[in-house]
């Protein structure tokens, strides 16, 4: 066999072998076997300098032919293959958007939370600022400023952690109206949510627990927009129809003291039996009054031209009676049974 018919039957293999690869790496083994440094082809090529003159030129243009062929169908392959293998792809790796997707766990807010953030909200909406302090309190903060001197008696009814040297675990959130009004001048619009401690524990007392304080002090304040605030409030957490009403009560840092019942958002009174109520008709809610001019003074405001109104609640047995939850240690204990109720 001449080298010529020999160029043409490798030729005519890599045409068919190049027709039968199914993909780019099968084309690549095919180039490689073909056009490789040690093909056969390539041999022939080394060797015509080799020949004759006459012979070179007709192996000579015979390889080079037969070698543009070779590339151009290997070319010409090659995107085809790779056309196909772009579409499979684009087939495998295709995304279903009308497939259901995967359900992703939710969390819930506490169901303390919850009455907290509609408190805070309701007065926020009023134009009121949020305000908190430190849940280690200075015995000065969180009794004398509040006009509970030390040796006093409302101090024993506290249940008070006492930590070091005149600190303590603050009782109540109402230290921090102390400090908003030391730091500023009215008038004062805040409400100060926050963890308290106590040293109690029963199905209605947790040695932590939270409370909103809230604090008003401005011109021309009286207890009649202290009555107002508080119903306006009561029916944004409990229902439009809650009606509220104030009895007199004795807190050392306001003068007069309240405190404020709601009617019964469950029977209204008309249920003798009522879970929420006991038949009362009425559940307290918080504590309240006219800050005391004594408290005024001690944070440097004028009493003649400044009245206020504070109050504090609990927003944890807030939640306990709008959610008929009937032990507040419940609250803390953290069992994600009880929280995904919520
Ligand atoms: N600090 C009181 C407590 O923890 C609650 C309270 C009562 C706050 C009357 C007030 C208020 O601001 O005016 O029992």
């Amino acid at each position: 066999m001449t080298a010529v018919e020999r160029i043409e039957e490798l030729r005519a293999e890599v045409l068919s072998a190049v027709a039968l690869a199914g993909s780019t790496s099968d084309l690549e083994s095919v180039r490689v076997k073909y056009l490789g440094r040690s093909a056969e082809l390539t041999e022939i090529k080394k060797s015509i300098r080799d020949l004759s003159p006459e012979d070179r030129k007709s192996v000579g243009g015979a390889s080079n032919k037969a070698t543009k062929e070779i590339e151009a169908a290997l070319q010409e392959r090659l995107e085809s293959i790779a056309a196909t293998e772009r579409e499979e792809r684009l087939r495998v790796e295709a995304v279903d958007v009308t497939l259901p997707g995967t359900p992703y766990p939710k969390g819930s807010l506490h169901p303390s939370l919850r009455v907290i953030d509609e408190v805070v909200d309701f007065f926020v909406g009023l134009g009121y600022r949020v305000a908190e302090g430190p849940e280690v309190e200075t015995d000065y903060y969180n009794f004398t400023a509040l006009n509970i001197p030390p040796g006093h008696p409302a101090r024993g009814m506290q249940d008070t952690f006492f930590l070091d040297e005149g600190l303590v675990l603050r009782t109540h959130t109402s230290p921090v109206q102390i400090r908003t009004m030391l730091s500023q001048e009215p008038p004062v619009y805040v409400v100060c949510p926050g963890r308290t401690y106590r040293r109690d524990s029963d199905p209605t007392h947790t040695p932590m627990f939270n409370q909103i304080e809230g604090l008003a002090v401005d011109k021309g304040l009286t207890l009649g927009h202290l009555k107002g605030t508080l119903a306006a409030m009561a029916r944004h957490v409990f229902g439009e129809d809650v009606k509220v009403r104030l009895r007199p009560s004795y807190f050392q840092f306001v003068e007069p003291g309240v405190e404020l019942d709601v009617s019964c958002f469950v029977c209204g009174g008309s249920d003798p039996n009522c879970k929420v109520c006991r038949g009362a008709g009425w559940i307290e809610m918080l504590g309240a009054g006219m800050v005391d001019p004594a408290v005024l003074t001690e944070v440097g405001y004028d009493p003649e031209e400044y009245t206020g109104f504070a109050f504090g609640m609990g927003p944890d047995r807030m939640a306990m009676v709008k959610y008929g939850i009937p032990d507040l240690r419940l609250f803390f204990e953290g069992d994600l049974r009880f929280l995904r109720q919520f």
